[in-house]
C-alpha cells in the first residue's frame, strides 16, 4: 500500500513522502480501514515538525482523522462494521495511508448522507468545539464566551454553537479583513489584534467586568491578555499552541478574582469517558454535522501524492477552510 511517511522531523513540505509499505494485517479485534480521506489539521503538521505534545516513534505515517471503509477485521464488532463507511479517528496518527489499522470499538459508522469530505472532519474540531464549550465549560446561555484564532475551522464551530445554545462570543482574528468577513457573518463581537487592544475591548463590552469563559489555542502575547480579559471566577481553556510562543501571565491576574486556567486535550477527555457518552457524542455530532453547525469548510482536495503541495497550502496564512488529503475511492 501507499502511505505518507515522514522519515525525519522537520518543515511538512520538504520532509513528507509517498512510499510503499507492507499491507497492515488485523489482529484479534481489530479492523483494516481503507481511507478515503483525511483533513491536514495543524496537530498534523506540529506532529511532522517535531513539536507536537507526544510524538509518535520514526518512521511515522501522520494523519489524526479521515474517512474509509472498513475491509477486513476479526471478531464480533469488526463484523458488524465489514464494509461500512467510518470515521477513524486515530490518536496515534496513521491515516494518511491507503490501509490502516485500528481497533473495532475505534472506528464509528457514519450517517450515509455525509459527504466524505464532512465524514474526514467528523471528529478533531467538531468534538473539541462542542466538547469544550458545553462539557467542560457549560458555557450558559446569555453568557459571554471569548476564543481567539475565531477565523479557524473549529473557531467557525463555536460560533455556530453560540446561537444555537444562546451564548455570545466575542472572537479574536489577527487580521481586520477576516474581522469584517466574521461581522458580515453576523457575529455578536469581533477584535482584530492587528488594529485593537483585546483588553480595552473586553472592558467596554462587558462593563469592566471581563469574560466568564475563554478559549485559546494561539498562546502568546494574545493567550496573556485572553487571560487578563477574564472576570472574577473567569475560566479558560489552552488547547493549542498556533503562536508556538510561552505563556506569560501575571499571577496577581489569577490570584485576584480567583481564575483558572486549565488545558484541554480531546484525545485526553475521551479516554476518561465511556462508552456510552461517546455513543451519544457521536450521535450528537452526526446530527450537528447534518445541519450545518459543526460542518467543515474546504478549500482544496489534493490527491495523497501532492502531499507537499497539500501541506504548503495548509500552512499558508489567511487560507479559506481545510485542505484535505483524497487517498482513496468509493
Ligand atoms: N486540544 C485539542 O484537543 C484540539 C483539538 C482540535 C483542534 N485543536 C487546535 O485548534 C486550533 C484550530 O484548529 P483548526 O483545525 O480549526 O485550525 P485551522 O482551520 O487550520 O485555522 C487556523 C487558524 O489559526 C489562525 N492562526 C494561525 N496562527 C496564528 C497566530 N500565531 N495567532 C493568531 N491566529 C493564528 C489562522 O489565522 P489566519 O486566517 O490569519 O491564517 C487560522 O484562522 C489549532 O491550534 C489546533 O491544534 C486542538
Amino acid at each position: 500500500m501507499k502511505a505518507v511517511v515522514c522519515e525525519k522531523w522537520g518543515d511538512p513540505a520538504e520532509v513528507l513522502q509517498v512510499r510503499d509499505l507492507p499491507t497492515p494485517e488485523p489482529g484479534p479485534g481489530q479492523v483494516r480501514v481503507r481511507m478515503l480521506v483525511s483533513p491536514i489539521n495543524p496537530s498534523d503538521l506540529l506532529m511532522v515538525r517535531g513539536v507536537y505534545g507526544r510524538q509518535p516513534p520514526l518512521p511515522a505515517v501522520p494523519g489524526f482523522e479521515g474517512v474509509g471503509v472498513v475491509e477486513a477485521g476479526s471478531g464480533l464488532l469488526a463484523r458488524l462494521r465489514m464494509n461500512r463507511r467510518v470515521a477513524v479517528p486515530n490518536g496515534g496518527g496513521g491515516d494518511w495511508a491507503e490501509q490502516v489499522v485500528l481497533p473495532a470499538r475505534q472506528v464509528w459508522p457514519v450517517p450515509s448522507r455525509l459527504t466524505d469530505e464532512q465524514a474526514a472532519t467528523f471528529f478533531v474540531n467538531p468534538a473539541s468545539a462542542l466538547v469544550m464549550t458545553r462539557h467542560v465549560l457549560g458555557v450558559p446561555s446569555g453568557a459571554w464566551l471569548l476564543q481567539t484564532a475565531a477565523g479557524s475551522a473549529l473557531g467557525r464551530m463555536v460560533i455556530r454553537l453560540g446561537r444555537l445554545f444562546g451564548f455570545r462570543t466575542l472572537n479574536v482574528v489577527r487580521r481586520r479583513a477576516q474581522a469584517e468577513e466574521l461581522l458580515r457573518e453576523g457575529v455578536d463581537a469581533v477584535v482584530a489584534t492587528d488594529e485593537e487592544s483585546l483588553t480595552e475591548r473586553v472592558r467596554a463590552l462587558t462593563q469592566g467586568e471581563g469574560v466568564p469563559f475563554a478559549i485559546d489555542p494561539v498562546g502568546g502575547a494574545t493567550g496573556g491578555e485572553v487571560a487578563a480579559s477574564l472576570a472574577r471566577g473567569g475560566r479558560m481553556l489552552l488547547y493549542g499552541t498556533l503562536s508556538g510562543e510561552p505563556l506569560t501571565i501575571d499571577p496577581r491576574v489569577l490570584m485576584v478574582g480567583q481564575k483558572r486556567v486549565e488545558g484541554f486535550w480531546m484525545s485526553e477527555w475521551v479516554r476518561q469517558q465511556s462508552a456510552v457518552t461517546m455513543f451519544l457524542l457521536f450521535r450528537q455530532i452526526g446530527q450537528l454535522i447534518r445541519s450545518g453547525v459543526l460542518a467543515t469548510e474546504v478549500a482544496a482536495t489534493f490527491p495523497m501524492n501532492d502531499v507537499r503541495a497539500a501541506v504548503r497550502q495548509a500552512a499558508t496564512p489567511g487560507r479559506q477552510g481545510k485542505v484535505l488529503l483524497r487517498i482513496g475511492s468509493r
